[in-house]
Parts: structure tokens; sequence; C-alpha cells
């Protein structure tokens, strides 16, 4: 039977709209993020054909740098980035849409020649005056950057546009994490922000909600019948979600040692993982219905009261060890690292969400550093069957089943369930039944960035977070990060690199009759 529900799912669902004519303006487009990611996914944007006929790229940064330059430097990026291959032609055609603006953050007068610049464009090109502005600075100039976008006609001609677009065309603007460093500096931000530009222009990015295993999470719940059913605490036993990173911070020493890895990673992607997971089902696949979803359960979570926080997370730092068989520092050795850091690197928590699906299942999430290998993945463990049928075959407990949903770096979906071993004898052992992206569909992914980046172009907010999810997010770290630092830790580091944690992480899981899983 065709339901309302099932038809706008449906929808929201279908093949994504091309975007039409507009410029990406790159705030901080000389850094890291802008050289490593945005811009050579562009470019394989562009490579695929998916990017409008009228286009251009204006990076904004400090460095003195002519568009010439600038086109070498990006090249350079392309060329060296492993997954994307290099196509002359393509090169050459994107390379003309390049621009360069130099000025710094502060300085107004950068503002005014921003604006000559997209009149410009906006005038030969056919831009249609439609502008996404991109913060990939530092966070410290993200307040600076919107006062100037407000107080130019950049930005004031956009909140009065609003998102509507039409002969003025349209702005928005992405903005990346860290979004604030604490629900208060996270307030002040939004509320810089919504003083500027209107909450239909804001994209508030979180890579993770760009991957694709991670969007296959709605579809797989709400696309099929047989799943939703048992996603409830009458079958599920608990969830494990697990980032487990075996590279360092990657030369991030200053931004690494003031964030941590419960700003870095757990108020952002893990807690977007658990939302997705655990949503009731929003009534259209369409940026507020999903989010209201997600908001709800953010506001299910208990939070942990100050003394609770001991047993309840768990906080780490690696020391040097090996890891894939290399030798590597430990996190106090790494660059600007203070040699006596309290700055975590691994957490481990345990979340209870207080509604009707879920109560009385925790969730288990952990993350961290330099752990043994890079993998990411959301595994569903349900209660094992209520009698021991098999007890006279020598079973004394049942392996439960377990649907994982791997994310990175293999991704794909499989359910562990019990079979019997062949032969005479009553043995039984747990085997997978395995679902692969790659050898399913055997197509090119697009990356989470090439992914977020057309969503903003065409004006699609649903893998971005809302105001009120990310202020949501930040007070349930409140109680973390004040308890833990309140009493930094003595143990430091607790972890070798190359193993899965410190031992109080197993403590957290085993002492509630659980394990980890084995990754
Ligand atoms: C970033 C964090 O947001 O995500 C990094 O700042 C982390 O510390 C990275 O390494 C992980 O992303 P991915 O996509 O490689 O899992």
């Amino acid at each position: 039977m065709e339901t309302l529900l099932s038809d706008r799912l449906r929808e929201g669902l279908r093949l994504r709209r091309h975007p039409g004519p507009c410029a990406v303006v790159i705030f901080g487009g000389t850094g890291d993020l802008a050289r490593r990611r945005l811009i050579p996914d562009l470019y394989n944007l562009a490579r695929k054909g998916l990017l409008p006929a009228a286009f251009a790229v204006v990076s904004f940064a400090r460095r003195p740098l002519s568009d010439e330059a600038f086109r070498e430097q990006v090249r350079q990026s392309v060329e060296e980035s492993p997954d994307i291959p290099f196509d002359a032609a393509v090169w050459e055609t994107f390379a003309d849409r390049i621009h360069y603006v130099q000025s710094e953050f502060h300085d107004r007068a950068g503002y005014d020649r921003l604006q000559a610049v997209l009149a410009d464009l906006d005038g030969r090109m056919g831009l249609g005056g439609n502008h996404l502005f991109y913060l990939a600075t530092p966070p410290s100039a993200y307040h600076e950057i919107i006062n100037l976008l407000g107080a130019s006609q950049l930005a004031g001609r956009a909140r009065r546009a609003g998102d509507v677009g039409g002969t003025e065309g349209w702005t928005r603007i992405i903005i990346e994490k860290p979004f604030g460093s604490d629900l208060e500096t996270a307030r002040a931000l939004n509320w810089r922000v919504g003083e500027v530009f209107d909450e239909t222009q804001v994209f508030r990015i979180d890579h993770y909600l760009g991957k694709e295993t991670v969007q296959n999470l709605m579809t797989f719940r709400f696309g099929n019948t047989i799943f939703e059913p048992i996603w409830t605490r009458q079958y599920v036993d608990h969830v494990q979600i697990t980032v487990a990173e075996s590279g360092g911070i990657a030369g991030r020493g200053g931004y690494y040692e003031e964030a941590g890895v419960a700003r870095d990673m757990l108020q952002n992607h893990l807690l977007q993982l658990l939302t997705l997971v655990a949503m009731e089902p929003p009534t259209a696949i369409e940026a507020d219905a999903v989010r209201d979803e997600k908001v709800k359960i953010l506001h299910a979570i208990r939070p942990y009261a100050a003394e609770e926080v001991a047993a309840a997370a768990v906080r780490g730092q690696y020391a040097h060890g090996a890891v894939d068989g290399r030798q590597v520092p430990g996190y106090r050795e790494e660059e600007r690292v203070a040699p006596h850091s309290v700055t975590p690197t691994y957490v481990a928590g345990r979340f209870e969400i207080d509604n009707w699906r879920w109560a009385g299942v925790p969730f288990y999430l952990r993350t961290g550093k330099r752990l043994p290998k890079r993998v990411t993945e959301i595994a569903i463990q349900f209660k094992v069957p209520p009698l021991l049928l098999f007890r006279q075959a020598g079973m004394e407990e049942m392996e439960p089943n377990v649907l994982t949903l791997n994310i990175q770096p293999d991704e794909g979906i499989s359910l562990r369930f019990a079979a019997k071993v062949p032969g005479q004898a009553t043995r039984i052992r747990g085997v997978n039944m395995d679902f692969n992206y790659g050898t399913a569909f055997g197509v090119e992914e697009p990356t989470a960035y090439e992914r977020l980046l057309l969503d903003a172009m065409v004006g699609d907010r649903t893998l971005f977070a809302r105001r009120d999810e990310v202020e949501l997010a930040w007070a349930l770290m409140m109680p973390i990060l004040d308890a833990w630092a309140a009493a930094p830790p003595s143990d430091f580091p607790n972890y070798e690199a190359g193993t899965w944690g410190p031992d109080a992480a197993k403590t957290l899981i085993e002492g509630d009759g659980r394990r980890w899983r084995r990754l």
C-alpha cells in the first residue's frame, strides 16, 4: 500500500539536482583544508561534469599571490591528490575560473575588492549573483569575517534576500568545524551568524554527514521493511560506535592542544552518527524534517551529572609505540604540544537515550588517535535468543546477532548470525552476510566534501547542522569538558600508540557485562 510517508521519502531520495550558476568564495583559500580538500574536490566535480557551466572559485586569503601564482599552487595540489586523476584539458578550463583576492580577514577594503571581483564575474560569466562563502580559516577569524560580510554589501543584500534567490541571486555561507569551543562560544558564534545571515543561508558542515554509508543509514533504516521493527529496545542490547584512527595529529599540534578529542570528534562526528542511528523516521527527507528528529534525540540523551563523568566517560592520551609496524612518537613528543600536556586523544563514553524506543539501551562511543587501525563503524548488537535450546550440544552461550555499518575504510553493511556447522554434530558458529559498496555498485563514490559542496550549491541543508543541533551537542559535552578540566589526569599518557586505548575503557564496558568489538 502506498503511503504519504513512502512517497515523500522517495521524493527526498531522488537523484540530486544539478547546481545552477554560482561562485564559491573560499576564505582561507591558501590554507590546508582548501589546498588538500576543497579545491581539489571542486576540480574533481568539474572533471565529473557536475559543476555548472557558469562557475567560479574565488580564494580570499592573506598571502600576496596573483591569480596565476595561485592557480599554479592549486594545480600542484590537484596533481598531488592521491585519489584524483589529473586531466590536463579539464584543468585548463577549471583554472580559468579560479581567482584570487589578497586581503587580511579584518581589512574592510579587501571585502570591497572581493565585491568588485564578484560583480565582474557575475557580469562576465552570468553567475546570477549567486555566491557561496566558505569559511575555511582558523575559527578565530570567523567573527571578523562574518562582521565584515555584514558590513559590506556582500551580506547586506544576503540578509534581505534570504535564500530565495531571485534577480539578486542567493548568498549562502558554509562554516567549518570547530563551531565554537564550548556552549558559550558556539552560542556567541550562532548569534553573530544570525545577525548577518538568515538560518536558511547557513550551512554548518560536518563532513561525516557527507560520507556515503552515513547517508545510506537513512535509506537502510527507512527504505526497508525488515530492519526498522527490530530497531528498538525490545531487540537491541546495545549500540557501539567506533571511530578509530591510526594517524596522529598530523602536524596540527597547535589546534589539537586547544581542542582535544572531545571537541575534535565527539561533539560533532560521533554525536551525529548517534543521532542518525537513533532518530525516529522523519516525515520527509528534507532539511528541517530530518534535523527535527535529530534534535529530539539530542534532547533525549541523558546529560551526565558532574559526579557521573568519571565512571561514564574515559579519557586517554597516547604514548609512543608502533602503528603499522612503524615506531611513532607519543602525543607529548609531537610538534607544538606541551611536554606535560593533559590534552586527551582518546575518549570512550556510555550514553543513554531517555525515550520510548531506546530506554535502557546503552550507546557506547569511542574514538582515538594512534589506535591500531583506521576504522569507523556502527554496530547494533541484538539480544540473545530467549531460550538456550542448544545446551545439550554443549552450547553454553549463543553469539548475539550484530548488524554492522562499516563507514570506512571498506564501506558496507554486514549481518552476523548463527549457522550450523555442516556435519553430524550440532555445532553452531557465527557467520557474516556482507554487502560491500564498492563491489555492489562499482561506481566512483563522491568524497564527503564533494557531496556537501554540491548540496550547498543546490541549497539542500539536510546534511548540515542546524543552530539548535550544534548548541545541544555542546550542552551534552559541557559536563564532560568541565569535569575533565576540574580534575586533570594524573596517568597520562595512558595508552601506547598502536593499542586500543586505556584499560579504563575496557572496564567501562566490561563493568556492564559487555565487550568492545574486536576490529
Ligand atoms: C576531522 C578531525 O574533523 O576529522 C581530525 O579534525 C580527524 O582530527 C578527521 O582526523 C577524521 O576524518 P576522516 O574523514 O578521515 O575520518
